[in-house]
């Protein structure tokens, strides 16, 4: 059985952060260790879709105001919110060929933020050249729009299986959750949380309802091991075999900022969802779900689930601004912002549970001082020969459910294709049943961790 044995608080033991330590951890300002580390990949900062129906979107990150557009040409753009003239948002601007004109007075600006006309100057002013605002590159893949707020030139932006494949079914789930990204990340290397926030806990929601439910999963063992793109964490839970994928195999954080799980597809779909925890600012984290339903070759899917990549909130609060108890993404919600807008890390009292946290925070500030002595983080990839594979479990024990309870359970449930899914899965499903169709190849399944 696991052990959770009680330290003592002795800084030998007990690996505790100071105040400068938490500090270097979660900001992300410009010029700030963590900033500076963000600010070397690529971050999403909305769907492909939302520019479809407007030419432009407020965004923020890493503490900086933006605004994203696109052009008379189609292209995208991403430039400091306010135009340096006198400082009107460029979110009212007005689209140009290659560039935005601000509406207050007409300056044109193109995607690099250079100031390319001055309607009302002189014709042989060159005032102009010395005015420009911030401007960085943006990429669409998947559905998604990605942005890069580092030193040029850019990285490649890291092509993740799943995103750019047209044949799966693709959505993508969005949340702004009110407080510090490393606290969202720090549960996703803390696998024992699942058997009281999302277990223990439903079960007390439950039980106030007059309801008994048994749901929780005791963790037996945990393990967490370092690889080449990030860090995986792996469970062996009660009643479940060695051989059991969670235990098997796992999933990975896909360093720094995104958690990559196998979600529940069975041998039927390859399901794999990437949870993007991006920081807006100090205080405000982005996190995006993005989910893509690979079907088995010869099933049929509607145009109409392939054609679109919808683009939704997954909420955490009711009608009445009360948490939703009853919804494990909304459940991690409700525990992240109950620590509060930037976790106080030098108060805390860490347990033998807590050291995928702890390996993932030193794996932190190692890559910061890569940062720092001019090299590049892991998962900075120049070049188009890197290998992005890593393997995912397929059977998880927490979602053997069924299937459209999972998607229920989770940010699913606020999906456009809720019902569209969960239908087109019972209808695959009763086809393999009724005429032993092979299902999809388990290619993932079948091996390890690669630790
Ligand atoms: S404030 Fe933008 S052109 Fe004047
Ligand atoms: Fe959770």
């Amino acid at each position: 059985m696991l052990s959770l044995g009680i330290l003592t608080r002795d800084a030998k033991t007990w690996p505790m952060l100071t105040v400068q330590e938490n500090d270097r951890l979660t900001r992300v300002g410009a010029g700030t260790p963590m900033g500076e580390l963000q600010r070397r990949y690529w971050h999403p900062i909305g769907a492909t879709e939302e520019l479809e129906t407007a030419f432009t979107k407020r965004v923020r990150l890493l503490g900086e105001d933006l605004v994203l557009y696109r052009d008379r040409n189609g292209k995208l753009g991403l430039i400091g919110e306010f135009c340096p003239h006198r400082h009107a948002s460029f979110y009212n601007g007005i689209p140009d060929v290659e560039g935005i004109r601000c509406s207050y007075h007409g300056w044109k600006f193109n995607g690099a933020g250079a100031c390319v006309d001055q309607p009302n100057e002189p014709a042989e002013s060159t005032f102009k050249d010395k005015v420009s605002v911030p401007g960085y590159p943006v990429e669409a893949m998947g559905g998604m729009i990605f942005a890069y707020l580092g030193p040029l030139p850019a990285p490649l932006l890291p092509r993740w299986d799943g995103f750019d494949n047209p044949k799966a079914i693709r959505t993508i789930g969005w949340c702004h959750v009110p407080c510090n990204w490393l606290q969202i990340m720090e549960n996703s290397v803390d696998p024992v949380h699942t058997e009281w926030q999302h277990g223990k806990y439903q079960e007390f929601i439950e039980e106030q309802r007059g309801v008994k439910y048994a749901i929780s999963k005791h963790h037996l063992k945990i393990d967490f091991a370092e690889f080449e793109l990030g860090l995986y964490k792996r469970r062996l839970l009660e009643g479940a075999s060695e051989d059991s994928d969670d235990w098997r195999i796992g999933h990975p954080v896909l360093f720094p900022n995104i958690l990559a799980v196998g979600s529940g597809g069975g041998k039927l779909w390859k399901m794999q969802t990437y949870q993007m925890r991006v920081p807006i600012d100090d205080e405000n984290t982005m996190h995006y779900w993005y989910t893509s339903y690979d079907v088995p070759a010869g099933h049929d899917v509607p145009s109409k689930l392939r054609e679109r990549i919808p683009y939704f909130q997954v909420r955490y609060l009711d009608d009445n601004g009360d948490n939703i108890h009853d919804n494990i993404d909304a459940q991690d919600v409700m525990a992240w912002i109950s620590q509060g807008k930037i976790s106080d890390r030098s108060t805390e009292a860490l347990g033998t549970t807590d050291r995928g946290v702890i390996l993932y925070r030193k794996m932190l500030e190692r890559e910061m001082k890569k940062v720092e002595a001019g090299e590049d983080p892991m998962n900075v990839f120049r070049t188009a020969d890197a290998s992005l594979e890593f393997h995912l479990e397929r059977d998880k024990a927490h979602f053997s459910d069924g299937f459209e309870n999972l998607q229920y359970r989770q940010y699913a449930r606020w999906s456009p294709w809720f019902r569209d899914l969960c239908d087109l899965f019972a209808s695959y499903n009763a086809k393999l049943l009724r005429e032993a169709l092979p299902a999809f190849p388990l290619e993932h399944g079948a091996a390890t961790t690669g630790e």
